[in-house]
C-alpha cells in the first residue's frame, strides 16, 4: 500500500537538509538519516519516521500503508519533537484510537523530522498490527 489519503488535508512539513540521528529506544538502536537518502520505503510521507523505521527494519507496523487512516503507527517522540511538523487534525483523530497515547505521541507515518534535532523515540511494545499485511 501507500500513497497519499485524499480524504485528508495536506501534511505541511519541511523536509530535513542535514543529517541527523534517531534512536529507537525498545530497538536499542541508533540510526543516521540522510536526506540524501530519503524515502527510505515506501509508505508515510517521504522522510517520516515510519519511512526511516521501514528504511533500517525496526519493524513500526503499519496497517493502512501510511496514509493516517488507523493508529498501528502510533510513536512516543521522548526527545526532538520541536523539530517535528505539527500533527493535523486528522492524525489526532487518529491518535485517538491508539492505546496508551501520551503528550509526544504522534503517527509515525505523518511525523517529519526537518534534522535541526535528534531524536529519541519508542515504538510501543503494544504497538500491533492486528490487520497485518504480508511482508513485501
Ligand atoms: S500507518 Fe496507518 S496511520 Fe500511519
Amino acid at each position: 500500500m501507500g500513497g497519499k489519503n485524499p480524504y485528508i488535508e495536506e501534511t505541511n512539513y519541511t523536509p530535513a537538509a542535514k543529517k541527523y540521528k534517531v534512536t529507537f529506544v525498545k530497538q536499542g538502536k541508533t540510526v543516521e538519516v540522510d536526506p540524501e537518502k530519503i524515502p527510505y520505503g515506501h509508505d508515510g510521507i517521504p522522510g517520516s519516521l515510519l519511512d526511516i523505521s521501514q528504511g533500517f527494519h525496526l519493524g513500526l507496523d503499519h496497517a493502512c500503508g501510511g496514509v493516517c487512516a488507523c493508529s498501528t503507527c502510533h510513536v512516543i517522540v521522548h526527545e526532538g519533537l520541536e523539530s517535528c511538523n505539527e500533527a493535523t487534525d486528522a492524525e489526532l483523530d487518529q491518535l485517538d484510537e491508539a492505546p496508551g497515547v501520551t503528550p509526544k505521541s504522534r503517527l509515525g507515518c505523518q511525523c517529519v523530522p526537518n534534522g535541526e534535532k535528534d531524536l529519541v523515540v519508542e515504538i510501543p511494545d503494544w504497538n500491533k498490527n492486528y490487520a497485518k499485511e504480508a511482508d513485501h
